[in-house]
């Protein structure tokens, strides 16, 4: 793989990307980024309270061209955390540092080398968060790769897991078994590309692979800041889709598999669009969904799965704990709005001022450069309404003050009843990415907000 990635580095970061990184200034990550923001990692994995200072050691597997191993530094360079990056392609390790060194990130050790040397790396010490995307889609033996990197952790330690979708890219993988055939001859890469242009031209209307196109205009499977924008692949875009040696996927019943298989604890699928695709109540109607209710969430998200054709990529957390992520019944946590979509809060304002209702409200995220909407619910009540309203208008409040404002304002409310709404709405904006908690002795990360895109319209 080593090789392969020596040729076509990814993310693909060519001279020209690298004088746009010269001109680098603090911009605020991209939302591809968002499940790596320290905020999501407290939430989920360190029950609120990590405050990455004391020695917190990060290991990013795989870090390519950098991408989210310069996102990480870049989010702790205010701590005395350390990042130790590890990476098989001599060339990818080199583009990422001379950004590393545009950026003037300090906080990392550089390891060349494969995820065979991941137990010698640990006789330094071992690991808090373990970062690792598209890398398992690589290797011969994702288990016992995921296996190596639990052993180097620390008992309260995390990982997070990119890996292909397999049902999400079917189209895709269709295509590359036509194209391995192609392909198989053709001794160089430049003939490899050729041949995939040519026949590229003529993959016919029914052909899978035009839902890709459909669903992401440019045709990009993997999202980058980087890739090209344009209609048409580049010869790195070709061979990063359709020429890798090896590119397992998988399914969601996979995803637990491997948690179980290296006893680590799942804990939540950490990207939002994951969740929303593989919630079964945003395909089925209610009668439908009352009779798959009795399932477990496993197979509801199998179903899930196949219903919506997704994800193509499964973004998720492991922990090595039982119980990782904060509790919204601590109320010294303090509820925070990580993607704050605009329009939500007026919304709600418009639609939900009955009482008495226990009703839910169905809207749909949509970003402005995509076509692609989210589904997603929210109790629909004044009191869940203004829940949402302190979190905007009085950011940095702990549970406790929250719910003791509000039943001033309620007075006729019970506290019980008033904290269960609360929690119907922090469970709903929890699951569509937009609420997490952080405990109140932990301030906020000011290089981890996400400039999110998303804008609110009603179903
Ligand atoms: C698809 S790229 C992902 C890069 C980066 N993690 C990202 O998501 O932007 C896969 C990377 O994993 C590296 N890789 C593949 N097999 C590896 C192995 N056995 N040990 C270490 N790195 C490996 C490749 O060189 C490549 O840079």
């Amino acid at each position: 793989m080593g090789v392969f990635y020596d040729e076509f580095p990814f993310p693909t970061f060519s001279d020209e990307n690298l004088e746009e990184e010269l001109k680098y200034n603090n911009r605020e990550p991209l939302e591809e980024f968002a499940h790596l923001s320290l905020d999501v990692i407290n939430h989920y994995l360190f029950k609120g309270r990590g405050n990455f200072s004391s020695e917190f050691r990060v290991l990013v597997v795989g870090a390519g061209t950098g991408s989210t191993g310069l996102y990480l530094a870049e989010q702790l360079t205010q701590t005395n955390a350390q990042i130790v990056i590890l990476e098989v392609s001599k060339k990818s390790m080199e583009i990422a540092k001379k950004r590393a060194q545009i950026r003037g990130l300090k906080n990392i050790q550089w390891i060349h080398g494969s995820v065979e040397s991941l137990s010698d790396i640990a006789q330094t010490g071992l690991f808090d968060f373990i970062e690792c995307r598209h890398v398992l889609d690589h290797v011969v033996d994702p288990t016992s790769v995921l296996s190596k990197m639990a052993g180097i952790l620390k008992p309260n330690g995390g990982i997070s897991l990119s890996i292909n979708g397999g049902v999400g890219r079917g189209g895709l993988i269709h295509v590359q078994n036509m194209v391995q055939i192609l392909t198989k001859n053709e001794k160089t890469s430049a003939g490899k590309i050729a041949a995939v242009k040519e026949v590229l031209k003529v993959v016919p209307p029914q052909n899978w692979f035009h839902r890709y196109k459909a669903i992401n205009p440019t045709g990009h499977i993997y999202s980058s800041r980087h890739s090209s924008g344009s209609n048409s692949y580049t010869d790195s875009d070709i061979a990063q889709f359709f020429l890798k040696p090896l590119d397992n996927s998988f399914r969601v019943g996979d995803v637990y598999e491997l948690a179980n298989k290296t006893g680590l604890k799942f804990v939540t699928f950490s990207d939002l669009s994951n969740r929303i695709t593989l919630k079964l109540e945003n395909y089925l109607p209610t009668n439908l969904m009352k009779k798959m209710a009795a399932k477990d969430i496993v197979t509801q998200q199998k179903m899930a799965e196949l219903l919506g054709l997704g994800p193509f990529t499964f973004h998720f957390l492991l922990s090595k704990e039982t119980k990782s992520e904060a509790s919204f019944d601590n109320l010294d946590n303090i509820p925070f709005l990580f993607l704050s979509p605009e329009g939500l809060l007026q919304v709600l304002e418009e639609k939900c001022k009955d009482q008495d209702s226990d009703g839910t409200l169905s809207l749909r995220m949509y970003e402005d450069n995509s076509h692609l909407t989210q589904p997603f619910s929210l109790p629909c009540n004044p009191h869940a309404t203004d829940f949402l309203g302190s979190l905007l208008k009085h950011p940095g409040q702990r549970t406790e003050k929250i719910l003791q404002n509000l039943l001033k304002k309620y007075p006729e409310l019970t506290p019980e009843h008033m904290f269960s709404r609360m929690t119907g709405f922090y469970n709903a904006a929890k699951h569509s990415g937009q609420i997490l908690l952080r405990h109140k002795s932990i301030g906020g990360f000011p290089r981890s907000k996400i400039s999110s895109f998303y804008k609110i319209s009603r179903n």
